[in-house]
């Protein structure tokens, strides 16, 4: 299996119609094929043989109601045309070329406008946002092992852990979405290469849109915007959104590669309180078992089991995350694998046996989590894991990473798939079989997984983090157009392993990785043996200053965030974007290094080491600077580089809500809450937030209990009017009190005009005086 070859159109049969208006004939092959419309301008083209099978996807979508729809069209003569609004094309077939077909692989070619251009893609990190001119493959790597070293270490790897074939074009200003709902691996060509980088003539990508299969039953899905929040947050509901995560997860998380057990977890519980630094997970790499057996903790590490550990780090609200792999050590009389081979659970050779790998432990075998009864069998292993007191887990080396070993010969459903079959899908089946063992184990209790590797679909199952980078200046650049890839992909809770794996961070990579990923969605600083230590601590005192200051202010601002991961299990709104999610305006295509955190954030780190930088402000409104507190016009700007602060704005209008004062502990209650509304002499709009507090815990909001209390606040002649309404009060009412950014103006709450004192606020920069309303 090549990554990085591609089937070429020239060795394709093209299809033509038949007699049957439902069947099409390529070559000798008869292929059926059916157009389906679904609520919302969704769309599902399929092309079924006996040849492919049925679609093999663990995880179905979730289809909204069959409806009538008039934009897309696919006649039996295969002339294919999406329409917009004013009936023009915006996509169509090329010629009598539309769909083709190659042994098992087939492809659609769809001719698009020379201005089209390309998003998504899931997780690559090719370092920009837009994907217009590539070729790229989705098949699931274990990158460090699969590429050199020379290739890695700075430069971008394609493909890398996780697969999500799937695309968004803006055609004529319309966003749509491609999703091909195929776990066999696929490619996509974009067009519209930059001209700079034909070096060769086969540089240049094809001038259609191709959307291949290198197997399996083609589904292609299309989904019509117009807006990227249209195509997004329909994506999302169909391929899942994300269950709403316990509010610990959305903490800070502290991991290495090298931590063991017991004392360590206690010394970094005593150390984060130490430092006032506020955190919720420890998390253990591969020391915590014995011999890498996964589920056997070694003795030696827990000497009076982890229960009694977890207990003591309760008191400080930490959770203890292990990791656990795939890979299940080859030795008779280890528990693990005899059940397993019992069970038949093992993915089998081409000679009926289980395969084998090589992986940490040595030989290993494999769940076939394709299976039913593998997952069950899993579950029940993972059940066992809370029940001895951690936490969470970290899913490592899904990909499948075999090591050395062809994975090809690894073969699902009792050895009658191929490889291919579920070689992207792998992770997410293991992630489905680790959720069940979590929920098992505690059913009111929401789950928190952490997976390497994954497909469309996980969003319903697990945290996705980037996989193994580096501590350098490449993969913290990168990190922001790959996590917003992820993020409007399907993908919203998803984050690297900030100040990077291997290598040294040196204080200013780390204190600039700090600024720039406090609050991407999943905040972990991971580490791996033999690279220096990456704790807060291990930094000079002016680093760990700014950590601890970056942390708080995630702490400080949980509240928000919390409540974008409501707006995503609601309305799969992604919670990092790009900006031009929600601006209008083509040159913020090619904008990599800045980002909206939901729809009230905007963040443009410093990347490069002692260089100002130049931000843009888009839309129409002002900006209030949240590290000086001035007010800033849209348009570019140079900000100045400073060690402590970190360029965030904050669109005029905004209601945001927040911890009080500089937390310093992880106790966070939704339920007491400080409204900061930033609102310039400017401003004459109205805004409209709604609050939602629950127990950040269990599953008791879907049973009522949570509370909702909306903020409105507008301007009017006679000044600043807000009005709170508790509109739902599941989990009682919701103390609240504002503080106004701005200016001291006339302000009136809830009908009573309002006295206000100044107080000190600090976000990301310099301490701002602000308004407090008594
Ligand atoms: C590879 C993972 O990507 C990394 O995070 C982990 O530390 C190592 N495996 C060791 O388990």
């Amino acid at each position: 299996m090549y990554f990085t070859k591609f089937p070429h159109s020239a060795n394709f049969t093209f299809a033509r119609a038949s007699t049957d208006p439902n069947v099409l004939l390529a070559s000798d092959k008869r292929l059926n094929y059916s157009l389906d419309a679904y609520e919302g301008e969704i769309y599902h083209l399929r092309v079924a043989s006996d040849a492919w099978g049925e679609n093999a996807s663990l995880e179905p979508l979730r289809l909204p109601k069959k409806a009538k729809g008039k934009r897309l069209k696919f006649s039996p003569s295969l002339g294919l045309q999406l329409t917009d609004d004013q009936g023009q094309p915006i996509l169509s077939s090329c010629d009598d070329e539309t769909f083709g077909v190659s042994g098992n692989a087939s492809l659609f070619q769809l001719s698009v406008p020379p201005s089209a251009r390309f998003f998504g893609m899931g997780q690559k990190n090719f370092g920009r946002v837009e994907v217009s001119g590539l070729r790229t493959k989705f098949w699931t790597t274990d990158v460090w092992s699969d590429f050199p070293a020379s290739q890695w270490v700075d430069g971008p790897t394609d493909p890398p852990y996780f697969a999500t074939p799937y695309l968004v074009a803006r055609l004529n200003g319309v966003y749509v979405g491609f999703l091909m709902h195929n776990p066999y691996p696929t490619w996509i060509s974009t067009p519209g290469i930059d001209e700079s980088r034909v070096f060769v003539e086969w540089q240049r990508t094809a001038a259609e849109l191709v959307l291949g299969n290198e197997g399996g039953e083609p589904n292609l899905w299309i989904i019509y915007g117009p807006t990227l929040k249209d195509v997004t947050t329909k994506l999302q509901k169909l391929v899942g959104t994300t269950p709403l995560p316990p509010l610990w997860s959305l903490g800070y998380h502290q991991s290495r590669w090298g931590y063991g057990g017991h004392q360590d977890l206690l010394d970094l519980d005593k150390k984060f309180t130490q430092h006032g630094i506020p955190c919720d997970g420890l998390w253990l790499d591969l020391d915590y078992m014995r011999g890498f057996r996964i589920f056997e903790t070694s003795k030696e590490m827990f000497p009076k089991g982890v229960k009694a550990t977890a207990d003591i780090l309760a008191k400080s609200g930490r959770r203890i995350v292990p990791i656990v792999d795939p890979g299940v050590k080859r030795e008779l009389g280890y528990r693990v694998y005899d059940d397993g081979l019992k069970e038949n659970a093992f993915c089998q050779n081409a000679e009926g046996a289980p395969f084998v790998g090589m992986v940490w432990p040595g030989e290993t075998v494999f769940p076939d989590f394709s299976l039913e009864k593998a997952r069950d069998w899993w579950a029940g292993y993972i059940k066992e894991l809370r029940e001895e007191g951690f936490g969470a887990t970290w899913l490592d080396m899904n990909d499948p990473s075999t090591g050395p070993v062809d994975p090809q010969g690894m073969l699902f459903q009792n050895g009658k798939l191929p490889h291919a079959a579920h070689h992207n899908d792998y992770a997410l089946g293991m992630q489905m079989a680790t959720r069940q063992g979590f929920l098992d184990a505690h059913p009111d209790e929401r789950p928190f997984i952490l997976s390497r590797s994954g497909y469309t679909g996980s969003s319903n199952f697990s945290a996705i983090w980037t996989g193994d980078n580096l501590s350098n200046r490449f993969y913290l650049k990168t990190s922001i157009p790959t996590s917003l890839g992820m993020s409007i992909s399907g993908l919203p809770f998803n984050g690297p392993d900030l100040g990077g794996f291997g290598g040294d961070a040196t204080d200013d990579l780390m204190v600039d990785w700090m600024k720039a990923g406090f609050l991407f969605p999943f905040l972990r600083n991971h580490s791996t043996k033999g690279s220096s230590h990456q704790e807060p601590w291990a930094f000079k005192a002016g680093t760990l200053a700014v950590m601890r200051r970056f942390i708080r202010l995630r702490y400080k601002l949980l509240p928000y965030l919390y409540n974008l991961f409501i707006d995503q299990e609601e309305q799969g709104e992604p919670i990092m974007r790009p900006l031009f999610y929600h601006f209008e305006d083509a040159k913020l295509d090619t904008i990599d290094d800045q980002f909206l955190i939901g729809p009230s954030i905007l963040q443009a780190p410093h990347l490069d080491k002692d260089a100002n930088r130049e931000v843009m402000l888009p839309g129409k409104v002002h900006w209030y600077d949240a590290a000086t507190g001035e007010w800033v016009k849209p348009g570019m700007h140079k900000v100045k580089k400073e060690r402590s602060s970190t360029p965030l704005f904050i669109p005029d209008g905004a209601v945001i809500p927040m911890r009080a004062g500089t937390p310093s502990d992880n106790k966070t209650d939704l339920r007491q809450v400080i409204f900061h509304v930033f609102a310039s002499p400017f401003w004459r709009g109205e805004t409209e937030y709604r609050y939602r507090s629950d127990d950040g815990i269990s599953f008791g909001y879907q049973r009522g209990e949570r509370s909702e209390l909306v903020v409105r606040v507008k301007r009017t002649a006679s000044g600043l009017q807000i009005e709170t309404e508790q509109t739902t009060n599941g989990y009682g009412a919701t103390h609240y009190r504002f503080v106004i950014h701005g200016e001291a103006t006339k302000v009136s709450l809830n009908g009573k005009p309002s006295k206000q004192s100044p107080v000190n606020t600090r976000l990301a920069g310099e301490m701002l005086t602000t308004f407090e309303l008594a």
